[in-house]
């Protein structure tokens, strides 16, 4: 949009998901003036409130969720400027008509429709906002996940949408893809030529992919309990990064070169069998324990008694093309984890031969390269390096090669920062492409329905540990261990 001059329509524009994290973007990028001077954020829900309380409303949360030093009421005051609310009643299709008078009044601005509500509303939405005649040559619609719980629900999701959107007015959030450390992934591979030839199966032994979380699945029982761990983050944010650490060059940073490149590995994931279903997948459960040095409950002792839902999922997944043949790709996500730790390490293959060893003064750790994403971001190489001193035999040891971005007082932004001005500017590049979603789903599949058929059976792990035993005899069956210190 000619700068970013556009009308923002949030759909579930009271929920958890807008307040927590929707409203403070937006209110950033207008701060910081990536709001184009007369956008409006038009907030769409079901509440009947009046204007005035819907303000203070969304003020009050953003002091509740914005970090401390950033709210203020002279940005407030311009922010506020552009708030408004439309009581729409998703569930009934009524209310669609105030809408229309509101955006009618700039027929031809670009439009981004913001879906956070339930999938279940996305069809009807779209259709109405066809039948409204709300969709121009510029507008947009941005879906939240969960865009279905398997290949045929998902397509079902993105088919209705479709009726009414072209795929490329469609963007489809993962938010993993906003985060800076994502992102610089690519940058790391694709501007330093020190990995070009190392980056395959000749150096590489394997990749491990880790993203723990300490919060349990309080609070959003309703979704987590109907998703589980592999839906709600292998299939998409742990699916992103691996495409990202194994896909080719692309030939351009155009939105479609990089997506096409990211299908191609998610196509030549290799299928797991119900043969081998048990040997390389995990699922888990945690039962109390205590997390951060509280006691926390288990997932059964809550609003849920009964469920066969994992809050944790680990896995070996193979990549069959040329690169990767041979590297398998170990991959673990769960709840209520000793901490927050999201990482990614490239294991790098034994020295073919090692004159350290053959005169029996000491052994050498194999190279790793670690990619910390959160809760602090680091790039770490670690090498071998001589002990400095006169020992009689050398000596040698594991040290670590640090690429920290230079430390600034800037703040970072949140990755629905910039995931939302991509919208803003009809980018869409950092959002999934119908076939990547298809692609991801497909192979999920299978793993789900051997699950759902008790081929796997469901483990524990107590709230505040490294998981359940069965993700280490996963790995250690293959002789590897995990990368946890
Ligand atoms: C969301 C999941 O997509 O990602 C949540 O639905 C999860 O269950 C969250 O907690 C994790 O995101 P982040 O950015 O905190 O790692």
């Amino acid at each position: 949009a000619k700068n970013n001059l556009c009308d923002f329509i949030l759909f579930g524009g009271h929920g958890d998901l807008a307040f927590r994290k929707l409203m403070p973007a937006l209110y950033h990028l207008c701060k910081d003036g990536y709001l184009g001077e007369n956008s409006r954020v038009i907030t769409v829900s079901r509440r009947d409130i009046s204007n005035e309380e819907h303000i203070s409303l969304v003020k009050e949360k953003l002091i509740e969720f914005l970090p401390t030093k950033s709210f203020n009421e002279d940005d407030f005051s311009r922010f506020e400027k552009k708030l408004t609310l439309v009581t729409v009643d998703f569930a009934q299709n009524q209310g669609y008509e105030k809408l229309q008078k509101l955006l009618d009044e700039y027929d031809d601005r670009d439009r981004v429709n913001y879906l956070s509500t339930s999938p279940k509303f996305f069809g009807d939405i779209c259709q109405q906002l066809f039948e409204y005649n709300l969709i121009n040559e510029n507008s947009r619609v941005v879906l939240e996940k969960p865009l279905g719980k398997d290949l045929k629900s998902s397509q079902a999701i993105n088919q209705r949408v479709l009726e009414y959107f072209k795929e490329d007015q469609i963007y489809r959030i993962d938010h993993y893809l906003g985060k800076d450390t994502v992102q610089n992934i690519m940058a790391l591979r694709f501007s330093n030529r020190l990995f070009m030839h190392l980056w395959s199966s000749n150096h590489i032994d394997h990749v491990q992919i880790t993203v723990a979380e300490s919060v349990g699945a309080e609070g959003r029982w309703d979704y987590y309990n109907e998703y589980g761990a592999l839906r709600d983050m292998i299939q998409n944010h742990l699916m992103q990064l691996l495409c990202l650490i194994a896909m080719e060059p692309p030939c351009s940073l155009d939105a479609n070169d990089t997506r096409d490149e990211k299908v191609k590995v998610l196509k030549t994931l290799r299928p797991i069998t119900p043969a081998e279903i048990a040997t390389k997948t995990v699922r888990a459960q945690y039962t109390a324990g205590s997390s951060m040095g509280e006691l926390v409950s288990g997932y059964l002792d809550g609003e849920v008694k009964q469920s066969n839902t994992e809050t944790y999922a680990a896995m070996r997944v193979d990549i069959d093309n040329w690169r990767w043949n041979g590297v398998p790709f170990y991959i673990r996500s769960g709840k209520r984890m000793q901490k927050r730790n999201s990482e990614i390490v490239i294991q790098f293959k034994t020295m073919p031969h090692s004159i350290f060893e053959k005169s029996n003064c000491c052994s050498i750790a194999d190279n790793k390269l670690v990619i910390k994403l959160q809760p602090e971001e680091s790039i770490e190489l670690r090498l071998m390096n001589k002990i400095p001193g006169l020992s009689e035999t050398m000596q040698l040891q594991e040290v670590n090669l640090e690429l920290n971005a230079p430390h600034t007082d800037k703040r970072k932004p949140d990755a629905y920062e910039r995931l939302i001005l991509d919208v803003i500017r009809a980018n869409p590049t950092l959002f999934m492409r119908l076939d990547e979603v298809e692609a991801a789903w497909k192979w999920a599949d299978p793993i789900l329905e051997g699950w759902e058929s008790n081929l796997v059976p469901m483990k524990k792990y107590t709230a505040g540990s490294d998981g359940p035993t069965a993700a280490v005899q996963m790995i250690a069956h293959d002789g590897r261990s995990w990368n946890d210190e």
